[in-house]
């Protein structure tokens, strides 16, 4: 039953694999290609909360300037932040450059051909090393994101919830992968899981595992996997000034390398939350310019936009005023960069 699925899925693989970037496709895999470790392992990481149609720029723009692991090792950490910008979960850049960091320094440029030497390095977790180790090394590891596990319970008939159901998702899955081609194998459930295997209503006519699908027999296959409520998200308010000198430069500060959107451009604020403190970075006529919503992973935030223009001879109590060259919108965060959208309207 296990190598008739993962035969079923090969096939299928073979015939319908997403093109993408990053990926060797099956074909010229089979004929000896193997793709860079470190275009994997950057594609996974961008990938990560993320989909494939939001990634793809931003990995042909990382690429293009950063080929190799050496390369984005010595880059500096702001033009990485600067590229990042707008892929959101910004300690995943932090880590990224930690790790390609530890790759050139303990490893000679080269990544560690195994899930557990991959684990072991800052920043990669057990779904990077095994997705990794998987794709690029043709390791049998057990890789396992939110669309394996969607398709793990429809074919199990899982009906305990997630994030309980986790360890018995998990070891189905371990229970599935091959030995033959475990890297086309692990590409495959995750296209499957992305284009027919999809969360609100599977096309499972087209779906070369629904002969085996216990939930499709069962006619549940939309309701699972089910999931225990979440918390909901708290609401958080701040403040943010935005003020721009006479000669079109913006005042702005990178914030702290640690924490949320940590080592990003931002404009100055307050704290965000119940009782937000702190003062303008500069003295200024302040206008109020609306309100800026934004949603981050455990809350959501709501911040007053206030603009004024100052003169050239204005020095700022914090922050950094940016000249038009020196400041590109589209290294902002997108919280801040929904922010400068709003306030130059104002201003
Ligand atoms: N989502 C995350 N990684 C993927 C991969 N390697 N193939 C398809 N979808 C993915």
């Amino acid at each position: 039953m296990c190598d008739a699925l993962s035969q079923e899925i090969l096939h299928w693989y073979d015939r319908h694999a997403r093109v993408m970037p990053w990926r060797v496709g099956p074909a010229e895999r089979a004929a000896g290609v193997r793709p860079a470790p470190y275009r994997i392992w950057l594609s996974e990481v961008m990938l990560q909360q993320t989909t494939v149609a939001a990634v793809r720029d931003y990995f042909n723009r990382f690429t293009a300037r950063w080929p190799d692991v050496a390369a984005l090792a010595a880059a500096r950490d702001e033009d990485v932040m600067a590229e990042w910008a707008g892929l959101g979960y910004y300690a995943r850049a932090r880590n990224l450059l930690k790790c390609a960091r530890a790759v050139v320094a303990d490893h000679g440029g080269q990544f560690p051909d195994s899930r557990d030497g991959l684990l072991a390095l800052p920043g990669i977790g057990p779904y990077t090393a095994a997705a990794v180790a998987a794709i690029a090394f043709d390791e049998p590891a057990v890789v396992v994101d939110g669309n394996v596990e969607r398709v793990m319970a429809r074919v199990h008939l899982v009906e305990a919830p997630l994030p309980a159901a986790k360890a018995e998702l998990t070891e189905l899955a371990a229970a599935l992968t091959p030995q033959e081609r475990p890297g086309d194998y692990a590409q495959a459930v995750m296209d499957l899981g992305a284009t027919i295997c999809t969360p609100r209503s599977p096309a499972c006519g087209i779906c070369p595992w629904s002969p085996y699908c216990r939930a499709r027999a069962e006619g549940v296959q939309a309701s699972l996997p089910r999931k225990s409520p979440k918390p909901a998200k708290p609401i958080r308010t701040g403040i943010a000034w935005l003020a721009r000198r006479a000669d079109g430069a913006w005042l702005l500060e990178r914030r702290p390398g640690s924490g949320l959107l940590g080592g990003m451009l931002g404009w100055p604020g307050t704290d965000w939350s119940d009782m937000p403190q702190g003062a303008p970075p500069i003295e200024a006529d302040w206008q109020p310019a609306g309100e800026v919503r934004h949603t981050f992973t455990h809350f959501h935030l709501r911040l007053d936009l206030r603009v004024a223009e100052v003169p050239t001879s204005a020095v700022p109590r914090r922050g950094t005023f940016l000249t038009p060259v020196e400041f590109k919108p589209s290294d902002l965060p997108t919280v801040m960069r929904k922010a400068f959208d709003l306030a130059r309207t104002a201003i």
